[in-house]
């Protein structure tokens, strides 16, 4: 670090079409806001910068999904993630969005300055093309086999099963995302990146210079050289995007991940008037956190872009994290197999911390892991409860019994072995915390402090004040040794607040309030000091900062992951008991194929939802099918909340005589499965559909 004098820390640009989910927050939020709190307490100059990424094909596919236009899209995902962020403490300096004047300006200038040194080759080639839509099909827009797993959903980009990265002409079975067609190949021109150029560059700066970086970093990047680099696009077909800024690129925009990472650039311009300090002088450290999807384009691509360009400093470190599943299961957010962070902070308000500590403990550092309602339950329970909170509690609990709410002088004579002990733990602590936080370990720095708290139950059991104070009477000597053990707990207390703050900010605010100090104490250079808190000070009696979860609310979180999500496992034997009692339902009278053809069943995608008023079991909804928007009351609200039915898809009658609800006019119904024990589940499509299609 010491030769470092400013670090620039970026956390990736998630894309603004859909809400955050705990899988974003692991992959890289909490370690960019851990690492970057860090370096605030250290005084360092330090600028964290963040923003949505509001281009490309997620968003305008997402836009087609809800029938409504991409900047609808955007503008209502940038305020939902940016207000999660804030909920969750994520501290950027500027959280920013790539559809911003400033942005466009910059990433067009970027390319324009690549083009203008002759760097992209101009190319026309055949590329997939969807006749019915009429749309080129790139990137997320055309799916089909991949050829290394044999996944039938693979993208033209990715393959979201075995992580390989594609492009569409790989794919068996190409066809539309959009309407399902075979597409044709029709001619198209394109700007293309040699990236190829800059292979023997990319050796020698990553290869060898960077061995240091973790190892599924390192791996991932070799494995790409190893395979060798090819000419990349840099332009696609759309309306949606920054437009190529040259005379003949009409219908022409940026690939978004040649602008999204520009995103960086212009969010620091956006912030300071100093930003080329932090883009172009050498003596700025460079970080990127990021999930491992985004490993090539933060390692070798980008890098690459900003080498080409030369005036531009480069990664230092790129700590990406692997992925965060859940109970078991990789995150869906199609299947709704997600922890949506909008609805955790709803559901455990004030419980943030314990959210950050869970994700922070569990993190995929070296390798995918697995996030359970119960381990977070435990964790909680038995790590932030028992471990730390029970201990500053006992300390302020004793010190108002035993020493009249002040801090009690330290009593150099009767220091004993196991006082010392302590003492240097606590320093031992603090370098140990410190060595894990500067390489990016933050699992191993969150247990040392977590270590440091267990210590000090340790050490107050073995002191044992509590007994003390009964033989006082015979024994005043023994008051002095209270004094010690809670002089010294109480600046262990104190050291714990410096400690945690980068990763439970919170808490440690509530322990500053309770020893009535300023800010100013949780500066990272009094760590490991034992004169943190006055003697004779009084202080605050004690908070407590962590609440026990209890079974039942931890219960309900799992039934809403199962109920929430369409193809949700269920344990074999009571599928197959249900099956059983199903089968006995008696069937209805035969009909024929034009019975059944009168229906006219469509796709819809619900984009609101709320209780009707002096109607227990009614919900009225607006409901998309893309051609047209129609309001639908339907009887399901014992059986999901509004806020879980918003963005799901549905099959609704859609030509069913419309009828009056509470005065409201329902036009349609919603279908639902009746489970037998009465259970509604809704009937919806297994992929992403285009809404207004036809189920047949
Ligand atoms: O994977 C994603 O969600 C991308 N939107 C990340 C972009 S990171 C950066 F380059 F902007
Ligand atoms: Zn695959």
């Amino acid at each position: 670090m010491s030769d470092y004098k400013r670090i620039l820390v970026t956390a990736a640009l998630p894309y603004a079409n859909g809400p955050l989910h705990i899988g974003h927050l692991a992959g890289c939020y909490i370690p960019a806001d851990i690492y970057v709190r860090y370096q605030r307490a250290k005084k360092r100059d330090v600028k964290f910068v963040g923003g949505s990424d509001e281009h490309g094909v997620p968003i305008t596919i997402r836009a087609l999904k809800e029938g409504v236009s991409p900047q609808e899209i955007v503008d209502k995902y940038h305020e939902q993630i940016k207000e999660s962020f804030v909920q969750m403490g994520i501290s950027f300096d500027i959280y920013s969005r790539t559809s911003n004047k400033v942005h466009h300006e910059t990433a067009a200038d970027f390319f324009k300055n690549l083009y203008d040194k002759g760097l992209f080759e101009e190319k026309e080639t055949e590329q997939y093309y969807d006749e019915k839509t009429k749309t080129f099909l790139a990137d997320r827009y055309i799916v089909g086999t991949c050829p290394v797993c044999g996944n039938d959903n693979a993208y033209g980009d990715q393959c979201e099963k075995c992580g390989s990265s594609l492009s569409p002409e790989q794919l068996i079975n190409p066809r539309s995302a959009l309407s399902d067609a075979i597409p044709i190949k029709k001619k198209t021109k394109h700007w293309y990146f040699p990236l190829q150029q800059y292979e023997p560059w990319l050796q020698e700066w990553l290869i060898e210079g960077h061995k240091e970086w973790k190892n599924n970093v390192y791996g991932q990047c070799k494995s790409w050289l190893d395979q060798g680099l090819q000419p990349r696009a840099m332009t696609r077909d759309s309306n949606w995007g920054v437009k190529v800024p040259l005379p003949d690129a009409e219908g022409k925009v940026l690939y978004v991940w040649f602008d999204a990472p520009i995103g960086y650039i212009s969010a620091t311009k956006e912030l300071t008037g100093q930003w080329e300090d932090y883009w172009k002088k050498e003596d700025t450290k460079l970080v990127h956190f990021i999930g491992k999807d985004n490993i090539v384009f933060h390692c070798i691509i980008f890098p690459s872009m900003l080498k080409a360009h030369g005036e531009y400093v480069l990664p230092d470190n790129v700590p990406a994290n692997e992925f965060l599943n859940i109970e078991g299961e990789k995150v869906s957010t199609s299947r709704n197999w997600a922890v949506w962070v909008h609805e955790y902070v709803k559901d455990f308000p004030g419980s943030e911390d314990v959210l950050r500590y869970v994700l922070c403990a569990n993190a995929p550092e070296t390798k995918d892991n697995d996030f359970t309602w119960k381990d977070f339950q435990d964790r909680n329970n038995s790590e932030l409860v028992a471990i730390f909170g029970n201990f500053v509690n006992r300390a302020f609990v004793l010190m108002h019994k035993l020493c009249n709410g002040k801090v009690p002088p330290l009593h150099a004579s009767v220091l004993d072995a196991v006082d010392e002990q302590m003492i240097s733990d606590i320093e031992k602590s603090k370098t140990e915390i410190e060595q894990s936080l500067e390489q990016y370990k933050f699992r191993d720095a969150l247990f040392s402090v977590i270590d440091l708290a267990r210590k000090g139950n340790q050490y107050m059991q073995k002191k044992e004040p509590w007994i003390l104070v009964k033989k006082l009477a015979e024994n005043p000597q023994n008051q002095l040794l209270i004094d010690n053990t809670l002089h010294i707990s109480l600046q262990l207390t104190a050291n714990l607040a410096i400690l945690i703050n980068p990763f439970l900010p919170n808490t440690a605010q509530k322990m500053i309030y309770m020893m009535k100090v300023v800010d100013k104490i949780l500066d990272w250079e009094n760590a490991g000091k034992m004169k943190l808190l006055s003697v004779g000070y009084s202080l605050r009696p004690p908070e407590l900062l962590f609440r026990k979860m209890e079974d039942e609310e931890i219960l309900a979180q799992v039934e809403k992951l199962r109920s929430g999500s369409a193809n949700a496992t269920k344990p074999i034997t009571n599928i197959s008991n249900e099956m059983e009692e199903s089968k006995s339902n008696s069937l209805k009278p035969e009909i024929v194929y034009d019975d059944f053809d009168k229906l006219d069943l469509r796709i819809g995608t619900i984009l609101s939802a709320e209780k009707v008023a002096k109607a227990d079991k009614l919900l009225k909804l607006e409901v998309t099918l893309g051609f047209e928007k129609r309001t639908i009351v339907s009887g399901i609200a014992q059986h999901f909340t509004p806020e879980e039915l918003i963005d799901k898809q549905v099959v609704i009658v859609a030509n069913l005589a419309p009828r009056k609800l509470k005065g409201i006019e329902s036009n349609g119904m919603i279908l639902t499965a009746e489970e037998p024990g009465g259970k509604l589940i809704l009937i919806n499509p297994a992929t992403l559909t285009l809404p207004g299609s036809n189920v047949k």
